[in-house]
């Protein structure tokens, strides 16, 4: 057993699992990735995430959906959207996908985190391959238009400050490795890429049954 000492407490060591990711992968019959869906609050990225988590279930894969509205009540709790808690909120997130991607899982992220550099950090979190960023691409007016809970109007009232958007920044992904057309393109068709682009990659394998139930 390797022991790793943690670089800000000498009493904190670090067990290396004997059962190890390349193990659980195997059992799983699927890589563990992070799929990591960024774009405007609206854009459909929780839709897309639990829709290509519900056909990544049929085919018997591991799965795990974070978003903002079951780590924001929990977890992170205790952060608001100012610059600085929304660099803590992505770190954290972070780090739990790479503890899921650890245990096999593919974990799928829906955040806004509107901040290259927040996004670039998590990517920096895990081995190169291991980060799918993908880019949930609405347009300001059609999320706007969709207001699914009210917030952009409540935010152009000034009721909500700093609302992404608004009246606080979305830096434009520049080299995800999808972007999806989410305010144009049926939801259906977004799925299907990128499960396509899972099995390009071979994340998971061209043989897995499409539905199993
Ligand atoms: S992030 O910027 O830190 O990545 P996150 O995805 O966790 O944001 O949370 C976004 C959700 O919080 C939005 O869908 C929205 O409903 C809510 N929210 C509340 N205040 C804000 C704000 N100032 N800016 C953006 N979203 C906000």
């Amino acid at each position: 057993m390797e022991k790793i000492i943690n670089n800000k407490s000498n009493n904190v060591i670090w067990h290396r699992a004997t059962v190890t990711r390349e193990k659980r992968e195997r059992l799983n019959g699927h890589r563990s990735v992070i799929l990591w869906f960024t774009g405007l609050s609206g854009a459909g990225k929780s839709t897309l995430a639990h829709a290509v988590e519900e056909q990544l279930h049929q085919m018997r894969c591991r799965t795990f959906v974070f978003d903002g509205d079951n780590v924001r009540h929990g977890l992170n709790s205790n952060l608001g959207f100012s610059r600085e808690d929304r660099k803590e909120n992505i770190r954290r997130i972070g780090e739990m996908c790479k503890l899921f991607i650890e245990a096999g899982v593919i974990a799928l992220a829906a955040f806004i985190s509107p901040y290259r550099e927040d996004r670039a950090s998590v990517r920096r979190l895990v081995s190169e391959g291991d980060f799918i960023e993908i880019y949930c691409n609405c347009s300001i007016e059609i999320c706007e238009r969709r207001d699914v809970k009210g917030s952009y109007a409540r935010a152009r009232r000034g009721e909500i400050p700093e609302f992404t958007g608004v009246s606080a920044p979305y830096e434009v992904p520049e080299n995800p490795e999808l972007v999806m057309d989410t305010g144009n393109t049926p939801l259906e068709n977004c799925v299907e890429r990128i499960v396509e682009y899972l099995r390009e990659r071979k994340i998971i394998a061209e043989g897995l049954d499409r539905k199993l139930f």
